[in-house]
């Protein structure tokens, strides 16, 4: 649970985007994040007080004049201990409201009298969004310090196409989840290769081997969350693309080398998760083969590019982090593995550990030894190892 003990305010004005804000507050609590619903009168147009009091299992509050509350004062106590006011959906009226300071119903008195940071989630029509009053107080907003998540891009309820669309619950998920985590990577460029690759025989057989990618997934996640700017060159896998993260889907090693070689002059960081096929097959056939013949094919194999050891090898390259899953003498595999490839860190894990796991026990190799990591879930496992690396960039690029 990435939100225990997190208490955040969430603000809910008129837009038919309030439907998603359902799902959210489900995602928010199973999170462990306590939910306080405030509705400007619009939203309550769009949705019921009762669907979100039901969803937070608290009560929702609307009218400034609220009689429940015993000193009149909803607009201090809601945000007193809050950990951050969520506005989702906001309308273009309430973003300008919120960039003038006005305080004229309990969302926006409260917005005003918050001690605590603030996040807005436009949602709109493409012409409200492009309209230069709006983009003028979006502009306001972000230098007030309000962070803007989003918004998408996409068909609207209004039946256009454009910017404006709220993000969905899962990317607002993702934003909330983001916006907690330490910025230790703030400002840098990370590039990363994960999953496996898929090594043609024929147009229809492949070699491959069993990694899930989710070690890879999660580190992006990871080090999105810290405030890097990511890309992912990553082999077949089934996993959706993390928030926020570039992705760049290949099959075969020589199309990873190709990617990142492409990417790794403007990295700081490089991290190589990906089970790398070591072979290709040189005489892979255009047409699918056929059991009728002479017996099983031979197939010839050549040696793929060392991704790694190519982007360690660059006069001025991105700092680089190895992976190594290994099926027996850890230790000693990895930190071979280390000096063989010349890189500062390489991270070593057990093969049939962790293949296909939710969870990973991890140990960090570096020019000091052996640092073994607790055992955790994937994602938590990586906001370690992406503090661990933070803590470890060299200053220049630090
Ligand atoms: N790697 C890579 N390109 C390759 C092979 C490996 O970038 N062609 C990277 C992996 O992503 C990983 C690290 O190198 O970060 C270790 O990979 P591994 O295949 O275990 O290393 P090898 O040197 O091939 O050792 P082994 O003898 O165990 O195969």
């Amino acid at each position: 649970m990435d939100l225990i003990d997190k208490r955040i305010v969430l603000g809910m004005t008129g837009g038919i985007a309030c439907y998603k804000i359902a799902e959210l507050v489900r995602r928010l609590t199973e999170q462990g994040a306590t939910v306080d619903v405030v509705m400007t009168e619009a939203a309550t147009h769009f949705i019921t007080p009762v669907t979100m009091q039901a969803l937070s299992g608290r009560p929702v509050f609307i009218d400034a004049w609220d009689a429940r509350v015993p000193n009149n004062m909803a607009h201090i106590d809601l945000t007193r201990g809050a950990d951050a006011v969520l506005i989702a959906p906001a309308s273009a009226d309430f973003m300008a409201k919120l960039a003038h300071g006005e305080a004229s119903d309990l969302l926006s008195t409260l917005c005003l009298a918050r001690a605590c940071p603030m996040l807005v989630a436009p949602a709109m029509n493409r012409e409200m969004w492009a309209n230069p009053a709006t983009q003028r107080n979006v502009a306001q907003l972000r230098a007030d310090g309000i962070a803007i998540l989003g918004p998408d891009s996409g068909s609207q309820a209004c039946g256009e196409v454009g910017d404006g669309r709220m993000l969905e619950a899962h990317q607002l998920l993702a934003e909330v989840v983001a916006f907690f985590q330490p910025k230790l990577l703030a400002g840098k460029r990370v590039l990363m290769t994960a999953g496996p690759t898929s090594e043609p025989i024929d147009p229809v057989r492949v070699l491959s081997n069993r990694s899930s990618g989710k070690t890879g997934y999660a580190l992006a996640r990871a080090a999105h969350e810290a405030g890097a700017q990511v890309t992912l060159v990553s082999g077949p896998t089934s996993l959706p693309a993390p928030y926020g993260v570039s992705l760049i889907p290949v099959m075969t090693a020589r199309q990873m080398h190709a990617a990142v070689m492409a990417e790794a002059g403007s990295a700081d960081l490089f991290i190589a998760v990906a089970a790398v096929a070591d072979w290709y097959v040189k005489n892979a056939s255009a047409q699918k083969i056929k059991k009728t013949g002479s017996g099983a094919p031979q197939l010839e194999f050549e040696a793929n590019p060392d991704i790694l050891a190519d982007v360690a090898g660059l006069p001025d390259g991105p700092w680089c982090v190895g992976f190594a899953a290994e099926t027996e003498n850890l230790a000693q595999h990895a930190e071979d593995k280390r000096r063989r490839k010349n890189i500062p860190v390489l991270v070593g894990n057990l093969a049939q550990n962790v293949m296909d796991a939710d969870t990973t026990e991890m140990a960090l190799f570096d020019a000091q030894g052996m640092h073994p990591l607790p055992a955790a879930s994937k994602l938590d496992a990586a906001r370690r190892l992406v503090a661990e690396i933070a803590a470890r960039l060299p200053k220049r690029r630090a």
